[in-house]
């Protein structure tokens, strides 16, 4: 079943600012966003940090309303005169460093773009809000991760809005400072701001460093399978475009100054995921290097703090915004597997010199 959360015939056109918008879920939004709305103005502002990959968004380059702008959100200068020349309402905020094994080689990028960057972004919107007479439609949306309250024992209820913060890693540390942000700029300043939280996104475009595009790659390549620890880690995993369509509600029907969960009601332990993934390629590779794909399955040291158990319980935004994921995880498995044996085009390139040698520092 697919939604329609388009709002009506009396929807007002948007002009959007996205950032990040050429990485894994901002792509992805982009493309929801041009398909709902096509009388939108769409800008993109992207750094194209080595998870930003424009030809992801090569296909809208030439529509009227849609400009990709290459830049970084900690750019005060240009994101004031973005902001300004667009007469930009909505800013949906995506940008990010964004993977954790990364944060732990390497924390002070993450502290630079979500922390210093997600302010920038807000004192600019500030600014150009007040500018505009504090208009009630404008919105600023941050979106960050279920991962800022923390690690979940096997009998823990699922996170919900009220969950104390209780960031572990670098990734959600900053994650936490920069929704921290967000929500003082409502509470002080009254920037019409929303955060949504939401858990372990798959899918379309999505980089190879992370779990799920790791594990086909590497199934279509031969190379091992490498699950940290005993793989008995639970995430929480919600297909890409079911994230989208809950930003989309949010932007037209959340609340200023409020937190929405988002999540796909769909607990996997690690190993069992990778197990499903094995069995999908298996039935729907013609040629692969080893088959069955499980033969490939090693257990690798265990990522340093790595947290056991997410969960989110998105009742709020079900019961107040109406909105509900609509992929099973088997059918969103199914669909990202098809599009990694497909796409072959998009993700090779990104097997880098850059890739390989981190590659190297984690999986030693
Ligand atoms: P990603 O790493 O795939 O993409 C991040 C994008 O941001 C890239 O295109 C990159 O070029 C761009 N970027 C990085 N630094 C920048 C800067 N300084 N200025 C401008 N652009 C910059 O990330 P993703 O997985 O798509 O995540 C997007 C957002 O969603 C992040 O804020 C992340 O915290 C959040 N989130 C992710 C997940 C998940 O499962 N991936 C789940 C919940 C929330
Ligand atoms: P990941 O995709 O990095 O997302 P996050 O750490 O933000 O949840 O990892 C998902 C889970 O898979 C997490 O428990 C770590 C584990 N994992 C592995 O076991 N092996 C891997 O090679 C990777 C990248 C992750």
């Amino acid at each position: 079943m697919t939604h329609s959360w388009n709002n009506g015939e009396n929807r007002q056109p948007r002009r959007i600012l996205i950032t990040g918008g050429a990485g894994f879920i901002g792509s992805n939004f982009v493309h929801h966003w041009c398909e709902s709305y096509g009388g939108d103005r769409v800008v993109v502002l992207d750094a194209l940090t080595y998870a930003g990959n424009r030809q992801t968004l090569a296909q809208l380059e030439g529509r009227e309303n849609f400009r990709f702008v290459q830049g970084d959100i900690c750019d005060r200068a240009a994101v004031d005169s973005l902001l300004q020349e667009e007469a930009i309402d909505t800013v949906a905020h995506f940008a990010a460093e964004s993977h954790v094994d990364r944060s732990i080689l390497g924390p002070g990028a993450f502290v630079q773009t979500n922390v210093v960057g997600t302010f920038t972004l807000l004192e600019a919107f500030r600014q150009h809000w007040n500018g505009k007479g504090q208009p009630s439609d404008y919105r600023f949306l941050h979106v960050s991760t279920d991962e800022v309250y923390g690690s979940l024992g096997p009998d823990d209820p699922a996170f919900t809005e009220t969950t104390p913060y209780a960031p572990n890693s670098p990734y959600s540390a900053s994650k936490a400072g920069s929704d921290h942000l967000a929500r003082a700029y409502f509470h002080t300043y009254k920037v019409p701001t929303i955060i949504t939280n939401c858990s372990n996104n798959y899918g379309p475009y999505h980089f190879p460093e992370k779990l799920i595009p790791l594990m086909c790659i590497n199934m279509l390549l031969g190379k091992p399978l490498p699950v940290y620890g005993d793989g008995q880690n639970v995430r929480d995993w919600l297909y890409v475009r079911d994230h989208c369509s809950a930003l989309d509600v949010v932007i037209h029907r959340g609340e200023p100054g409020e937190t929405y969960n988002v999540g796909g009601n769909n607990e996997v332990k690690n190993i069992d995921l990778v197990r499903m993934l094995c069995k999908l390629m298996d039935e729907m590779a013609t040629e692969l290097p080893v088959r069955p794909c499980e033969e490939l399955i090693t257990f690798v040291k265990d990522r340093p703090g790595h947290d056991r158990r997410y969960a989110i319980d998105a009742t709020k935004i079900k019961t107040e915004l109406g909105w509900t994921p609509s992929v099973t995880v088997e059918e969103g498995l199914r669909r990202t597997v098809e599009w990694f044996l497909t796409h072959e085009d998009w993700w090779k390139p990104l097997l880098s010199e850059e890739y390989q040698a981190y590659y190297n520092q984690v999986y030693v």
